[in-house]
């Protein structure tokens, strides 16, 4: 493994018994850590992570940070089993650390295993991008925006799509990706043309800003919006991170599309180390953020789609999901959900219209706990694991997320035990709504 470099950190937060609600844990310590290398932002600039932004993730750096303080000794495994835009497997893997992960939404496991694959050529993709400018510009010419709709330019299943996107807009874009499509090379180059093809569409070239986190829609109308160059950038930067990149050697890395609750597969090597981030109960939903990539590349083509994977996710909560949860009592799936959970669900009960969020959020820890022990035959007996997780708000009652799930790691009755509760951040989303790394081990 090449040398892990981690920024020493400041301890800036004070144990305050208000800001900590009450709370006395002595796991809890409190370790800033910036949000230019905790969060997404710390990806923008740095090779392989650039490909795709997603708001959501951690940055590299707080992989390399969490492999430190894991003691990280050359020969172990890391698992993700919430890959997201796999993150930990493309930090892993440039460290010459053997991984593999699990991602639920077919979009960004696509994303992930575009990602992880360096093998193409750079200097042929080269060639490829500009056989596919000159396909593209003989397009635009053939077709025209009246065509769009047509079977030779089909527009995305989704609802309202000139919501999404302006009319000359998806045009453009539409043709760019039949060329694509259409283009003669190999599967590996033609995945990275079309990752570079969503990696632009949001925000650029959508009728969306991404806001704190979520996507909000915006008038676009007078906007010069370019489809060709912003699509360029993207493959150019690809290009150029495959070329600095060649040296290697990199571990190998796997990304399996399976929901981490029930994985469905098999894998060669047990993983000593879990670096992760499961979806917060915040209600984000991953799906309804991805929706403009999962109709664009014609993953989807039903609404109805949308809405069961949804419900499948964990923090889910958009459409049908929502409609479900408000009808009856979501019950604990283990007892210790029942101590650790329900006493905070009988409090978002008593809000006004409370039973939603109280069943949205059992059903959130009751799936975590169905993540962590379907995860016993993927993991050694003498497994490290770090769950990156975020406090959060519902119904105006105080959801500790990272408490909650360092008793519920340890009442499975599974063997670990929390050795700390980092407090890494403080979310700007309001009052003690913080960002944590629970370390445990068995
Ligand atoms: C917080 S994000 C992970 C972000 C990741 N650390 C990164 O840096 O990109 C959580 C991910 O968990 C995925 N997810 C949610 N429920 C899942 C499930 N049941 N099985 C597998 N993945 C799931 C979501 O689709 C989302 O991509």
């Amino acid at each position: 493994m090449k040398n892990l470099k981690t920024t020493p950190r400041q301890l800036t937060f004070q144990l305050d018994t208000k800001s900590n609600n009450g709370n006395t844990d002595p796991r809890i310590s409190y370790n800033k850590i910036p949000v230019m290398k905790s969060t997404f932002k710390a990806g923008l600039d740095q090779p392989v992570h650039r490909w795709f932004r997603l708001t959501p993730s951690f940055g590299p750096d707080l992989v390399r940070e969490m492999l430190v303080s894991m003691n990280y000794k050359k020969g172990d495994t890391v698992l993700d089993p919430f890959a997201g835009a796999s993150t930990t497997l493309i930090e892993c893997a440039l460290n010459g650390i053997d991984c593999f992960g699990f991602e639920i939404n077919p979009f960004l496991h696509f994303v992930g295993s575009t990602c992880l694959n360096w093998s193409v050529d750079p200097s042929q993709l080269e060639n490829l991008l500009c056989k596919v400018k000159n396909h593209f510009q003989t397009s635009l010419k053939f077709f025209s925006i009246t065509d769009l709709g047509s079977g030779k330019l089909p527009i995305p299943k989704i609802h309202n799509p000139f919501r999404w996107w302006r009319k000359d807009v998806l045009y453009e874009l539409v043709v760019l990706r039949e060329t694509i499509k259409s283009i003669d090379c190999d599967k590996d180059e033609k995945n990275l043309l079309l990752l570079g093809l969503a990696a632009a569409l949001v925000p650029d070239l959508t009728n969306v800003t991404l806001g704190r986190l979520q996507l909000h829609f915006i008038d676009r109308d007078n906007d010069n919006i370019e489809v060709w160059p912003t699509f360029e950038r993207q493959i150019k930067e690809i290009i150029e991170d495959i070329t600095t990149i060649s040296h290697g050697p990199f571990g190998t890395a796997s990304l399996y599309h399976t929901d981490a609750t029930n994985p469905s597969i098999k894998v060669p090597n047990k993983a000593n180390l879990v670096i992760t981030s499961p979806p917060y109960p915040n209600r984000y939903s991953y799906v309804w953020n991805t929706r403009p990539h999962l109709y664009f590349l014609e993953i989807f083509d039903t609404p109805k789609q949308a809405g069961t994977l949804d419900m499948k996710t964990i923090g889910g909560t958009w459409g049908s999901a929502t409609s479900s949860l408000a009808k009856g009592k979501v019950e604990a799936d283990f007892p210790v959900i029942d101590k650790v959970v329900m006493p905070v669900a009988r409090k978002i009960r008593e809000q006004e219209n409370g039973n939603l969020m109280a069943n949205y959020m059992t059903k959130y820890f009751n799936l975590i706990g169905h993540q962590i022990t379907a995860m016993e035959p993927f993991v050694s007996n003498d497994v490290r694991i770090a769950y990156v997780v975020g406090c959060s708000r519902l119904k105006g009652v105080y959801v500790e997320t990272d408490v909650m799930l360092a008793n519920l790691i340890e009442g499975l009755g599974l063997g670990y035990k929390v050795s700390s509760i980092e407090r890494i951040r403080k979310r700007n989303s309001g009052k003690n709504l913080y960002e944590t790394i629970v370390y445990a081990s068995k």
